[in-house]
């Protein structure tokens, strides 16, 4: 039910052909203050129309739109304002949840169109850092919600698993490394031998050329090398398997930057048949001065290939075995260039399709303001963010709720999803502040709250012993506090949809935030488990609640348990 269009329904049906319905509904406003009504037609595009007064217009044509939605029309100088029914919009509005459940907000959008999505993309024997974070959890919710207007994901982790750093590492395992040590702690034994190579390289020239002769044979498929190389990749990965699994995000692949090895010769070729190729100091580019660009590097001096041209042979891989309908990438804003570049070379290259590809970039987690930096090992380890994350949950759960059963399982489920959540709650492209403390608080903005909040809705549910809730005629609501919720309610198609245009999950975040808080104010004010005539329609609300906010979150990736 959308109480906007069939506001607009009713309107048209007195203007005939002098309005478009879809004109109306773009003409309906929401007045600035609650006594002025729900709904405001404002008459001066009709009145230019029909050369009249707009004032007179409203006042003739106020009396005419009736539908059951409406309880009362006003007319105020060129405004028709409407004021909603509330029990007939609420009982229609929990009738559609219940009935729903977690499908309510579902809209035929992308008709099952495949929509590759370039997400969190670690380097191998690097940290994960923040970033990749974001990607990793902004990708997922996308995803979510592409799911959720009826398009077919597909989960792409585009791994930095190849380039000249390999052989630096091989060097550097090789000189100073141990079996056991990488075992034990791949990532950080190989960062730091990755840091140590730098640090020795500082004076002694000579480590670099060793590093470029073993990236050289890795090419080369030599053995040693590869073998080397295969293992750093699957323990690096090991690793990136635990986030993954505590954030509960799959990836349908894995197909990172070594996968596109054998299909860059056809990129190359395919630059070349289009006279796209020229040749600067011994580099092959592309250049994009009519894109007011860069040139494109395609391939090194010494041959070597290069991300432009994994990326490129990466997009007609998709193209070719997807057949996508758009293909997005969440990667960081620094990186807005190189996919302006690669759009650019394949415009030139004659695919439309290129107009397809979205980069959906994003802003930069700080401390204090700075940037998280990963150079000189002074990283932030992900999992020990997350570590830290559950502890202080589990600190929160035992004070609260010392009884509460599967406190470890309930706390790895709030402090992991007080992480996500606080990434998704601001807006894509800005930066914001990370401080654990302030993350991982049950009031506020945050995902414990939202959680904390469902958690109350469902022990409500179980106070009444009801466990599901059928449509009736009965969940009718005329109060205040019930029709803040019950507009958050209506407006969750909408939300949806705008999260979607915009590729931002925050709306859905800012969603769940607000639905809690309203939640929040009807049950401090309004008496649910006392005996009154609403009481019915009280808790088919409640319900309609649980399913909202749950939904809200598991588009976002945060688990919602029932007690905490
Ligand atoms: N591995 C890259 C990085 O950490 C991100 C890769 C993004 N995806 C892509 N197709 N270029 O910066």
């Amino acid at each position: 039910m959308d109480y906007r269009q069939l506001i607009a329904e009713a309107i048209h049906t007195e203007l005939q052909d002098h309005l478009e319905l879809n004109e109306i509904n773009l003409l309906l406003e929401k007045p600035k203050h609650a006594e002025h009504g729900d709904i405001a037609f404002p008459t001066f595009q009709l009145a230019k129309l029909l050369r009249q007064n707009p004032a007179q217009i409203a006042s003739e044509l106020g009396d005419k739109v009736t539908s059951p939605l409406i309880s009362k029309t006003e007319v105020v100088g060129p405004y028709i304002n409407f004021y909603l029914n509330k029990e007939s919009v609420s009982q229609a509005v929990i009738n559609e949840v219940i009935v729903d459940k977690g499908n309510y907000g579902n809209l035929s959008i992308g008709n099952g169109g495949n929509v590759p999505i370039d997400m969190s993309s670690p380097n191998i024997a690097k940290p994960m850092s923040m970033g990749h974070l974001r990607s990793t959890v902004i990708g997922n919710a996308l995803s979510n919600i592409l799911e959720k207007v009826d398009f077919s994901p597909i989960r792409i982790n585009h791994l930095g698993d190849w380039g000249t750093q390999f052989g630096k590492l091989i060097t550097a395992y090789k000189k100073w490394g141990s079996e056991e040590v990488v075992k034990a702690e791949p990532i950080k034994e190989l960062l730091r031998l990755y840091v140590k190579f730098h640090d020795e390289a500082e004076n002694d020239p000579e480590l670099e050329d060793e590093g470029r002769a073993w990236f050289r044979r890795l090419e080369e498929g030599n053995e040693e090398a590869v073998a080397i190389w295969k293992w750093f990749r699957e323990e690096s990965l090991k690793e990136f398997e635990n986030v993954y699994k505590r954030l509960n995000i799959a990836f349908d692949s894995y197909n990172g930057e070594a996968f596109y090895n054998d299909k860059m010769a056809t990129v190359v070729d395919l630059l070349d048949e289009h006279k796209l190729l020229t040749v600067d100091q011994g580099a092959h580019i592309v250049n994009l001065d009519k894109y007011d660009l860069n040139p494109a590097l395609i391939r090194k001096s010494d041959g070597a290939t290069l991300y432009m041209t994994r990326d490129l042979a990466a997009a007609l891989y998709r193209r070719d075995n997807y057949d996508f309908s758009q293909s997005l990438y969440v990667v960081g804003q620094e990186q807005a260039n190189h996919f302006k570049q690669l759009k650019a070379v394949l415009k030139e290259l004659g695919f439309d399709w290129s107009d397809d590809i979205h980069h959906i970039p994003f802003g930069l987690i700080t401390k204090d303001g700075k940037k998280l930096s990963t150079r000189k090992g002074k990283v932030v380890l992900l999992e020990e963010v997350l570590n830290e994350a559950t502890a202080l949950a589990l600190q929160q759960i035992e004070e609260k709720n010392p009884d509460l059963p599967n406190k470890e399982r309930v706390a790895e489920q709030v402090g992991v999803g007080a992480v996500v959540f606080h990434d998704l709650k601001n807006d894509r492209l800005n930066n914001f502040d990370f401080t654990i403390e302030e993350v991982v608080q049950f009031e506020g903005e945050t995902g414990p709250y939202v959680q904390y909040t469902r958690a109350r809705a469902m022990s409500i549910m179980r106070k009444a012993g009801i466990h599901g809730v059928s449509p009736s005629e009965q969940h009718a609501l005329s109060d205040e506090y019930s029709w803040e919720v019950v507009k958050l309610l209506h407006d969750y198609p909408k939300t949806i949809k705008r999260a979607y245009e915009n590729y931002e999950p925050s709306i859905i975040a800012k969603h769940a935030i607000q639905l809690a808080q309203a939640f929040n104010r009807f049950y401090a004010n309004v008496r649910v488990l006392d005996e009154h005539p609403e009481k019915e329609a009280r808790l088919a609300l409640v319900f309609a609640i649980t399913e909202v906010l749950k939904e809200d979150l598991r588009i976002l990736g945060v688990q919602t348990p029932d007690e905490m």
